[in-house]
C-alpha cells in the first residue's frame, strides 16, 4: 500500500516538473504572459490591404513591424471567423475558418509565421456562449424538434400562447426569447436574436467547442480571449429574474440578471477549457466583468485551474482619482493572484475620451499609460490607445452600424465610436485604406493623432507609450518588483514604488488639474541618499541632489529609478 502511494507521489512530482518546464517559467517563476503586453486588434478597423474599406489579416501582417517596434508581445484579434457580421464577428457561423472578408486560412498561417519571426504571439477570440443563427448547428437545430442538433441550443415552450418561457431580457434591447413558428418553440439569446445561446449542458456541445480550441492551438495560436463567459449557463428552471426600480437605456424596467448570468456551472467549463489549454501550454484570458476584486478571484479557479488572465475590467469604470485608483490597486495587488489590467476596449468609450477633461487629454493619456503599464501584472492595450485615439460616435442615427445604436438611439449610440479605423497617417483615410468609403468614417482627429506624425514628435502620446513599453520589458524592478503604495493619504497624487532587490522604480502620478508638489521620505525603504534617475516624465520638475520631492504639472507623470 505504502509503495503504491509513493509511486503515485513520484509520478505526480514528475508530471508537475514536466509541465513547469513546458510552461517555460523564468527564474522568478513567471510564465511569458505575465510580463507581456497584449494588444487588441479589431480586424475590421486596423489595416485594409485590399482597398474594400474593411481591415483584413494581410493588413495586420503588414503592420507587424510597427507592433514589434512599439513593443507589444502578443496580439489578440477579435473574431475573424466566417460570420454574417450582425455583431461584427461575434456571431460566428463557422469556428474553423476565416471570413473571406478578412482573408484565408493561408493568410492566417502567414500572419502567425510572420508574427513569430518578430517574437509576437497570437491569441484569438473564442465566442463560447452563442453561435450565429446561420451556423450549420443552429440551422439543423431549428429544422425540427427531433433534429440531431436540436438540443445544442436552448429551446423551450412558451408559458402560454404568445408568451415567452420567462421574463428574461436580451442585453441588446429586446426580449431574450425568439419564437420559431415552424417548430412552435422559443429559443434563447442573451445577445442579438441572430446569436442563439449554445446549450453547454449538452456534452456534444462541450466536445465540439473544446475541439475548436485544439484546431487553433495546432495552427500556432497560443491562447484565447474567452468572450462573455458569464452568460454560458442559465438557471435550469428558467426562474424569472427579479425586477429592479428604474428603467434601462432601452426604456425597459431594470432587471437583475440573477438567473441568467454567472451561474456556478460556468466554472466547470472554464476548468475543462483550461485542461485543453494546458495540453498546449496556452493561456486563457477572460472577458470578466466584476464589481469587486473578490468576485474577480473566482475566475482563476480554486486551484488556479481556470483562467490565467481574467481581465480586471473594473478600471474601465473608475474615475481618474488618486484615492479611488489607489484603493483598487491595493485590493488587486494583495489578492494573491496575477492581475490583468485593461483601460479600454471595443465595447466601451475609449479611455482618451472617458477620462479626458477636454484640455489635458494628451497628458491624461500619458498619465494612464504611466499608471497601468508600471503595475505588477499583465496589460492589455487596445489599438490606437497608444496614439490618444478618441471616441468618435456617429452623429446621425442613420449612420450607425452597431445595431444596438440604432435600437437605443440616442441614449445608446452603439459601439461604433470606439471602433473607427486605426490612424496611420495624416493622409486620406488616415492611411487605413485606399477605398472611397471606409466601413466607419475616419475621425478628424486623425490629422494630429496618427502614427506618422506622432513618431516624429518625441513628446507625443505614441512616443511616451513606446518609451514605457520598452522600459517595462527591460527593467527588472518593473518586471519583478513588488508594489508599495506611497503617500497614501494624498488626495491628488498617486505614487508607488516597484522594488526588486537593491533598486526600485518610483512612479508619481498627478491625477488632478492643479500643480502638485509631493515630498517623499524613503529612508525606511533605504532610498534616502541618492538622486533619482528619470526614466520617463511628462510635466515633472525634480530638484537636484538626493531625491526628496517632485513637482508635477496638472496630470503630470514622473517615473524614475532609485538605487541604494
Ligand atoms: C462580448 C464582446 C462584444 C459582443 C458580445 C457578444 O461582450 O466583447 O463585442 O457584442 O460579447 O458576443
Amino acid at each position: 500500500m505504502k509503495k503504491a502511494l509513493l509511486a503515485v507521489l513520484l509520478i505526480c512530482c514528475w508530471l508537475s516538473a514536466r509541465s513547469a518546464t513546458a510552461q517555460q517559467k523564468d527564474p522568478n517563476g513567471h510564465a511569458w504572459w505575465q510580463h507581456a503586453v497584449f494588444y487588441e486588434i479589431y480586424p475590421r478597423s486596423f489595416a485594409d490591404s485590399n482597398g474594400d474599406g474593411v481591415g483584413d489579416l494581410n493588413g495586420i501582417t503588414s503592420k507587424l513591424d510597427y507592433l514589434h517596434k512599439l513593443g507589444v508581445d502578443a496580439i489578440w484579434i477579435t473574431p475573424c471567423f466566417p460570420s454574417p457580421q450582425v455583431d461584427f464577428g461575434y456571431d460566428v457561423s463557422d469556428y474553423q475558418a476565416i471570413d473571406p472578408m478578412y482573408g484565408t486560412l493561408a493568410d492566417f498561417d502567414r500572419l502567425v509565421a510572420e508574427a513569430k519571426k518578430r517574437n509576437i504571439k497570437l491569441i484569438l477570440d473564442f465566442v463560447v456562449n452563442h453561435t450565429s443563427d446561420q451556423h450549420q448547428w443552429f440551422l439543423d437545430s431549428k429544422s425540427s424538434r427531433t433534429a440531431a442538433h436540436r438540443d445544442w441550443y436552448i429551446w423551450r415552450d412558451g408559458k402560454g400562447p404568445g408568451q415567452p418561457p420567462n421574463n428574461w431580457y436580451s442585453t441588446f434591447g429586446t426580449a431574450a426569447w425568439k419564437f420559431d413558428p415552424a417548430t412552435n418553440q422559443y429559443y434563447y439569446h442573451y445577445f442579438y436574436p441572430e446569436q442563439p445561446d449554445l446549450n453547454w449542458r449538452n456534452p456534444a456541445v462541450e466536445n465540439a467547442m473544446f475541439d475548436t480550441t485544439r484546431f487553433w492551438y495546432q495552427r500556432g495560436v497560443v491562447g484565447f480571449r474567452l468572450d462573455a463567459v458569464d452568460t454560458l449557463f442559465e438557471d435550469v428552471h428558467l426562474t424569472d429574474n427579479p425586477l429592479l426600480p428604474g428603467t434601462d437605456k432601452f426604456g425597459r424596467p431594470k432587471m437583475s440578471e440573477k438567473f441568467n448570468k454567472k451561474q456556478p456551472e460556468m466554472h466547470t467549463v472554464l476548468k475543462g477549457l483550461r485542461k485543453v489549454a494546458d495540453e498546449y501550454h496556452a493561456v486563457l484570458v477572460g472577458e470578466t466583468w466584476t464589481s469587486d476584486v473578490k468576485e474577480l478571484k473566482d475566475y482563476y479557479g480554486d486551484r488556479n485551474d481556470e483562467l490565467q488572465m481574467p481581465m480586471d475590467l473594473m478600471l474601465t469604470g473608475l474615475p481618474l482619482s488618486a484615492p479611488v485608483l489607489r484603493d483598487h490597486i491595493a485590493a488587486t495587488d494583495s489578492s494573491g493572484y496575477w492581475p490583468t489590467y485593461v483601460i479600454t476596449n471595443h465595447d466601451i468609450v475609449r479611455s482618451y475620451t472617458r477620462l479626458g477633461d477636454g484640455s489635458h487629454n494628451d497628458d491624461i493619456a500619458k498619465l494612464m499609460a504611466g499608471f497601468y503599464l508600471t503595475l505588477r501584472g499583465t496589460a492589455i492595450m487596445y489599438y490606437g490607445e497608444e496614439l490618444g485615439m478618441k471616441n468618435s460616435d456617429p452623429v446621425r442615427q442613420e449612420d450607425v452600424q452597431d445595431p444596438i445604436g440604432r435600437l437605443g438611439w440616442p441614449l445608446e449610440k452603439g459601439r461604433d465610436g470606439e471602433r473607427t479605423p486605426m490612424q496611420w497617417t495624416a493622409g486620406p483615410n488616415a492611411g487605413f485604406s485606399t477605398a472611397a468609403k471606409t466601413w466607419l468614417p475616419v475621425p478628424e482627429s486623425a490629422k494630429t493623432h496618427n502614427v506618422e506624425t506622432e513618431s516624429r514628435d518625441p513628446n507625443s502620446v505614441l512616443s511616451f507609450y513606446k518609451k514605457l513599453l520598452h522600459l517595462r520589458k527591460n527593467d527588472a524592478d518593473l518586471r519583478e518588483g513588488n508594489y508599495m503604495a506611497l503617500n497614501t493619504g494624498d488626495p491628488n497624487v498617486m505614487s508607488y514604488l516597484r522594488q526588486y532587490q537593491d533598486s526600485a522604480v518610483i512612479v508619481v502620478l498627478n491625477m488632478s488639474a492643479t500643480k502638485q508638489t509631493l515630498a517623499f521620505d524613503l529612508a525606511k525603504q533605504g532610498f534616502s541618499g541618492a538622486p533619482a534617475a528619470t526614466l520617463a516624465q511628462n510635466g515633472a520638475e525634480v530638484p537636484t541632489g538626493a531625491f526628496q520631492s517632485v513637482t508635477l504639472a496638472p496630470y503630470g507623470t514622473y517615473i524614475a529609478k532609485l538605487t541604494k
